[in-house]
């Protein structure tokens, strides 16, 4: 995955009212979404991607005891996503360590796929990161970046809010000060399939996709999650991105409001949503 070398402001830009400053922000919009797109063709390339194990991806398990290794490792019964696989696939999900971590987290994290749609072989990567204090008593987030193929993992989790950022060796983690988790139980989703780790198995997923297909995706992604995260379910919910996710939250809030009010439609409680530029 490739990660811009410069930094990027942790929190939501506020408007600023003189002009320099205004170029300035323009110039690094144009920065970031130069870097966006990028990704977005690394990401969307032809060949359909298979899912990656995180596993695959650990290099340091310093700290971690013997027996989890053991749980960890059991070998799944059901590549299903619904119904009583759910807990089991929740607790597949348990990130016992990240790649290059060195210290124990003080919070619970998670990563996997959801399936979206199950006939074009079509799954969205999340990373769940829970806040490290009363996580119970904490609203759930939803964090969308834009590009569009703009990775929410390696930009928004790993440069912009999340717990962990990157040395400058490229290969260990460092934990940040400001990292939204503290206040909220943080969910990044990549959005649409062809970003970051999402994939597709049918390769024309990756042609004939759009804003309508993305925020479907989003709200299957959601149900979905929160039948693998059935705590969270009554949550107070809030959804939140930046750059071209001014499109997905409100597009996304649209079809939760709607589908609420339709009858027998899972109810999500959407309390806001946030957009930063
Ligand atoms: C995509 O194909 C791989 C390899 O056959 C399979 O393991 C995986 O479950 C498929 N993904 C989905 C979302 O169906
Ligand atoms: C880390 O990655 C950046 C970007 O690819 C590269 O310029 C830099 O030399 C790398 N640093 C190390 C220590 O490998």
């Amino acid at each position: 995955m490739k990660i811009g070398q410069w930094q990027h402001s942790t929190g939501p830009r506020t408007h600023m009212h003189t002009l320099p400053i205004k170029m300035k922000r323009g110039l690094l919009v144009v920065l970031w979404s130069l870097f966006c797109l990028c990704v977005a063709d690394t990401a969307t390339g032809n060949k359909p991607k298979h899912p990656i194990e995180f596993d695959q991806l650990e290099i340091s398990r310093k700290y971690v005891p013997a027996k989890q290794h053991a749980s960890a490792s059991k070998s799944p019964s059901s590549s299903s996503v619904h119904g009583g696989s759910q807990d089991y696939q929740r607790k597949r999900d348990k990130i016992i360590a990240m790649p290059g971590q060195m210290e124990e987290a003080e919070f619970t994290q998670y990563a996997g796929y959801v399936t979206v749609d199950a006939n074009a072989g079509r799954a969205l990567f999340y990373y769940f990161a829970e806040a490290p204090q009363d996580p119970s008593n904490k609203p759930l987030v939803l964090w969308m970046n834009g590009g569009p193929g703009c990775s929410s993992f390696g930009a928004g989790a790993m440069l912009e809010l999340g717990p962990f950022s990157v040395h400058s060796d490229n290969k260990t983690l460092y934990k940040k000060k400001h990292a939204w988790n503290t206040v909220a139980n943080m969910l990044f989703v990549e959005i649409p399939a062809g970003v970051g780790y999402s994939y597709s198995n049918t390769t024309s997923d990756y042609h004939n996709t759009g804003d309508k297909r993305s925020t479907d995706d989003a709200y299957t992604f959601l149900v979905n999650w929160l039948e693998r995260f059935p705590k969270y379910r009554d949550r107070d919910f809030f959804i939140t991105g930046e750059s071209y996710a001014g499109h997905y939250v409100p597009e996304l809030a649209n079809l939760i409001i709607s589908n609420n009010r339709a009858r027998g439609a899972t109810n999500v409680k959407l309390k806001g949503v946030a957009v930063s530029v």
